[in-house]
């Protein structure tokens, strides 16, 4: 195919060049209706190009096609057969996949590791979860994906389910051997699904870990806004072999999705892709670059240490996406948390992820070594004004053994059934009707369904109090837990 084509964005220049106007969604009419304020903030071409995709870009019956091209340009790019875009960021892609491979039939198996979007799959589906435990790293106190090992285990446990799910890259960067697991799967005719939510950029070049069409994965599901250069919300899921209908899995997204998609979105995935394949190489190319310097220089600060090795290597992670700079600032006496807050206050920078002895900083493409700079001083200036800080609240780290909750009811039949907030210390035992989600990474440490433990519920409340956010909880202070009636 012409990778050189952008139809989207060819088609939004296009429309703006005949001076189109709709009597139609959206109201502001491309800015004309917008106050002065909003003009003064936002600017006035965010509204020129918010046009509807049908009866707008294209015409009623989208006769030319421009979505539809661009998502077959998008899927010739990175080698799948199918490319779908949405416009509600990898939370409505996963669902859209979990749907297609396990809607009505029953159990899918899941890494426990996975992203609350996923649990609010099962939720909404009604799909019952079998769940591979990860690899624990008990020390570090940090999942990894499952191995393949662990997806065969998971299979002979659970032969009836409908296909397995599992996370990769994760948030820290680590990535499960996918061609392993596929093989498993494939040896039973069941499909993988992979939330490649952060690995969007994986297929574009040689020296990052092995994107999931590449390693025969059937759907695939990336955020183009997290690695990429798509507007927040701005998804693709691809999908490739027999085992997925991609007209089941269109019509499981259509259930799912807006119809009054943001064109921009569209559009922005679309250059984005041109660009990757036109520049790709060389642009990520620069950026492993800088951030494998960074990396050496961060590890050499006093106090703050670049995990690397320790990440790979065992049974579970087999490759890392360099661009996640994952800091350990344990040695400094000081939580991430704290290290999160001083940076965003002082130096006006926000990391991705912090938890209690760790900060992620996530590279771009978009990236250079000015940024890369920034990040260095500040980082030093952070180290120099640590001390003076206070001591972290103690944090009570529950053992892998002890978060292994009890799976008692589907994470539909307990979020939807009689419940009740009872206070932390009375939900102990007692079965959870909501998600617990520290975010970020956005894994859930309790899953409605699950039977409480007294060494998770004080994870999350000693947690809370050193500076973990729990926003899906009825009550983020957490003096009081939804539980089952
Ligand atoms: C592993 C994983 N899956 C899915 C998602 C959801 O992606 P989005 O923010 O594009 O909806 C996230 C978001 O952080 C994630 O980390």
């Amino acid at each position: 195919m012409d990778q050189s084509q952008a139809p989207l964005l060819d088609a939004v220049a296009e429309y703006h060049r005949r001076g189109r106007y709709g009597f139609t969604p959206p109201g502001h009419r491309q800015g004309r209706g917008i106050d002065q304020s909003v003009r003064d903030v936002l600017g006035i071409e965010p509204f020129r190009m918010d046009v509807l995709a049908t009866s707008g870009i294209d015409d009623r019956l989208a006769r030319n096609s421009c979505l539809v091209d661009a998502e077959q340009l998008m899927a010739d790019a990175v080698g799948a057969e199918d490319a779908f875009f949405s416009t509600c960021g990898s939370s409505l892609s996963v669902k859209a996949a979990m749907l297609a491979v396990a809607g009505g039939k029953g159990g899918l198996l899941l890494g426990r590791d996975s992203h609350k979007s996923v649990v609010a799959g099962l939720i909404f589906s009604g799909v019952d979860p079998k769940w591979i435990t990860p690899l624990w790293d008990a020390e570090r106190h940090l999942a990894h994906p499952p191995s393949p090992e662990q997806v065969e285990q998971a299979w002979q446990d659970n032969p009836d389910a409908a296909g397995a799910l599992i996370v990769s890259p994760t948030h820290y960067g680590t990535c499960a051997d996918i061609a392993g697991i596929a093989h498993v799967c494939h040896r039973r005719g069941k499909p993988l699904i992979v939330d490649e939510a952060w690995g969007a950029h994986l297929p574009f070049h040689p020296d990052l870990p092995t994107w999931a069409m590449d390693a025969g994965a059937d759907v695939c599901v990336v955020s183009v806004h997290k690695m990429g250069a798509g507007f927040e919300q701005g998804s693709v899921f691809h999908r490739q072999g027999d085992l997925v209908d991609w007209r089941h899995l269109a019509a499981c997204a259509d259930l799912l999705m807006t119809t009054s998609p943001n064109v921009m979105m569209y559009a922005a995935i679309d250059g984005w892709r041109r660009q990757m394949v036109q520049h790709g190489k060389e642009l990520l190319g620069a950026a492993l670059e800088l951030a494998d310097g960074l990396r050496t220089e961060i590890d050499r600060m006093p106090g703050l240490h670049v995990l690397d090795e320790e990440l790979r290597g065992n049974t579970a992670s087999v490759d890392l996406d360099r661009l996640q700079i994952l800091i350990d600032v344990s040695e400094t006496g000081r939580s991430g948390y704290q290290c999160a807050d001083w940076l965003r206050e002082n130096e006006f920078i926000d990391v991705g992820l912090s938890d209690h002895r760790r900060i992620l900083a996530t590279m771009s493409f978009a990236d250079g070594p000015d940024t890369g700079k920034r990040l260095l001083s500040a980082l030093t200036r952070m180290r120099e004004a640590l001390p003076d800080l206070p001591h972290p609240a103690p944090m009570s780290l529950p053992s892998p053994q002890d978060l292994q909750l009890e799976t008692v009811l589907t994470p539909r039949d307990a979020f939807f059934g009689p419940a009740e907030l009872v206070p932390a210390a009375d939900a102990v035992g007692r079965i959870c009707a909501e998600q617990l989600t520290p975010y970020p990474p956005g894994v859930p440490a309790a899953v409605p369904g699950e039977r409480l433990n007294e060494a998770v519920i004080e994870y999350l409340r000693t947690g809370v109090q050193a500076g973990m956010a729990i926003p899906d909880a009825s009550d983020p202070s957490l003096e009081q837990i939804r539980v089952s009636r």
